[in-house]
């Protein structure tokens, strides 16, 4: 019998499945994409049962691949596209009303009146977060105001909530049959309905958000035995379920940041840096989210300060199936690389709003500096650009927050392989930029926390061992050429702002 770990990643636009071996190498995988359903303008969602589907189908794929049986899984764990939102009827698994995804802006009138109130102070003094829609508290209101039966099954106990972590662990647990209904610490953090001291539901916020308690999970630690998947699911055999955590923090694992003051850049749909703060709870004054980073078992949790950024790598997407600008995403670095510079261009992606670190729901996307001289290499330019940009901001947030003495950014996720992209990044902050062999970090951080809580892996050392570089970018722009290119984003960010009400 041989010894693997498997790690469900439940993304934004796609599920996977991954196998690893000891040394975090990658067996196999098996991934599937899903609709993005998108009924109105600022409304983004998914199918729970689509998503569900897909995720057993992943793992039949990957295990198939393998040539291996549930037998020679050691324990799996799971990571999530985290904030997005599902209620169903724990009698039937029905959901009540499609996930309701990170990225929808649907409540956005509810969280601006909350953020002119008190409430909005206390939103964030106690759940580290700042009013916006994009957590979990919102939609859950949602959709329990205004869809039928919703709050009157809530109050009964019957509808429950979950992050996709939860919605997936549940079926894989018997679903209707007994399916386990919990959480972990990192999702549940957020959903600004988690104290960030305490980490349990809290009152005040549930009532504000008026959020019935009994619809809630249970919250445990990241990386625990939680129980075991049923015979009858995808992997036709009990296997251990012990890692649970958001994406995020997943990839902070993957990329084995387990010291204050290590970062990490994941690029994906949207951008998100993650700074280890360690066991301390640093408050942001610059925009940033304080959020847990990851708790292992009965170890104290550890902290984070995060950057989260909407829209980055869809952004390109949207040149590629809303404009038809080009065919592939792959396309950008080719036609950015044709010309010398941006052409006087810059594009601000603010498509749900502006997140981190501005926070601006009233933010709509622009594209300023246009003349008759430039082409669609510029525009591909400043998308690639508006990447690097917004993730600057983000890191000038954390070195104002955390007295940050950045030396390298570590970096994972499918833009990664851009290579134009990287250059780009180094160059607009000034350090260096490292990729590792294993790209795939988000995956390899849930396998991570579920081999330890087995002991698969006998500790975090054995992990950072397992870290290798594959590629670095140094920076070749002077400081005055990062603070130009700088200071003309920020006004065209300034030009974005106020677009809607
Ligand atoms: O907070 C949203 C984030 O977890 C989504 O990540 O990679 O699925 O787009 P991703």
């Amino acid at each position: 019998m041989a010894e693997y770990v498997g790690a469900i990643d439940q993304g934004t636009t796609s599920t996977r499945f991954m196998i690893f071996d000891r040394d975090g190498h990658e067996v196999a995988r098996h991934q599937l994409e899903h609709e993005q359903i998108l009924p109105q303008a600022g409304w983004v969602e998914h199918d729970p049962h689509e998503i569900w589907e897909a995720t057993q189908d992943v793992v039949e794929g990957a295990l198939g691949r393998a040539g291996i049986t549930a037998d020679d899984l050691v324990a799996i764990g799971i990571t999530n596209q985290r904030e997005t939102t599902v209620v169903w009827d724990r009698r039937t698994g029905q959901p009540y009303y499609n996930a309701i995804v990170w990225q929808d802006t649907r409540t956005d009138t509810v969280i601006s009146a909350l953020d002119k109130t008190d409430a909005g102070a206390l939103i964030h003094d106690r759940s580290g977060l700042p009013p916006a829609t994009y957590f979990a508290g919102s939609k859950i209101q949602w959709i329990l105001a205004n869809v039928e039966d919703a709050r009157a099954d809530a109050e009964a106990g019957h509808a429950i909530f979950g992050t996709i972590d939860t919605w997936l662990i549940w079926w894989l647990t018997g679903g209707p049959d007994g399916g386990l209904h919990l959480t972990d610490v990192t999702n549940a953090s957020r959903t600004m309905l988690m104290d960030i001291e305490t980490l349990q539901w809290d009152d005040e916020l549930l009532a504000l958000f008026d959020v019935p308690r009994s619809m809630l999970p249970e919250i445990r630690s990241s990386s625990e035995v939680y129980g075991t998947t049923s015979a009858d699911g995808p992997f036709g055999g009990e296997v251990t379920i012990a890692g649970d955590l958001g994406d995020q923090h997943a990839a902070l694992v993957g990329q084995v940041c387990f010291q204050p003051g290590e970062l990490k850049n994941t690029y994906g749909t949207g951008n998100f840096l993650v700074l280890n703060t360690g066991t301390d709870i640093v408050r942001s004054s610059n925009g940033l989210l304080t959020t847990v980073a990851y708790q292992l078992g009965d170890a104290p949790p550890v902290y984070a300060l995060e950057g989260s950024i909407a829209v980055t790598g869809s952004a390109i997407q949207w040149l590629r199936d809303q404009l038809g600008l080009i065919k592939a995403a792959a396309e950008t670095e080719g036609l950015a690389a044709s010309v010398d510079d941006n052409g006087g261009v810059y594009f601000v992606p603010a498509f749900s709003g502006l997140f981190a670190p501005y926070w601006r729901s009233d933010a709509r996307g622009v594209i300023v500096g246009l003349s008759r001289y430039n082409s669609v290499a510029h525009i591909a330019r400043a998308a690639l650009e508006a990447i690097c940009y917004q993730s600057r901001d983000v890191v000038d947030a954390m070195i104002a927050d955390a007295d940050l003495d950045l030396e390298i950014l570590r970096v994972d996720g499918g833009v990664t392989a851009n290579e134009l992209c990287m250059q780009i990044q180094a160059d607009i902050l000034g350090v260096p930029v490292s990729r590792p062999v294993v790209a795939e970090t988000t995956a390899l951080g849930a396998a991570y926390a579920a081999g330890l809580a087995v002991g698969f892996w006998s500790s975090t050392d054995e992990l950072v061992a397992n870290w290798n570089e594959s590629m670095r970018w140094e920076p070749t722009s002077t400081p005055e050429q990062r603070d130009t290119g700088h200071a003309e984003w920020k006004k065209a960010v300034e030009r974005t702002l106020g677009w809607v009400d």
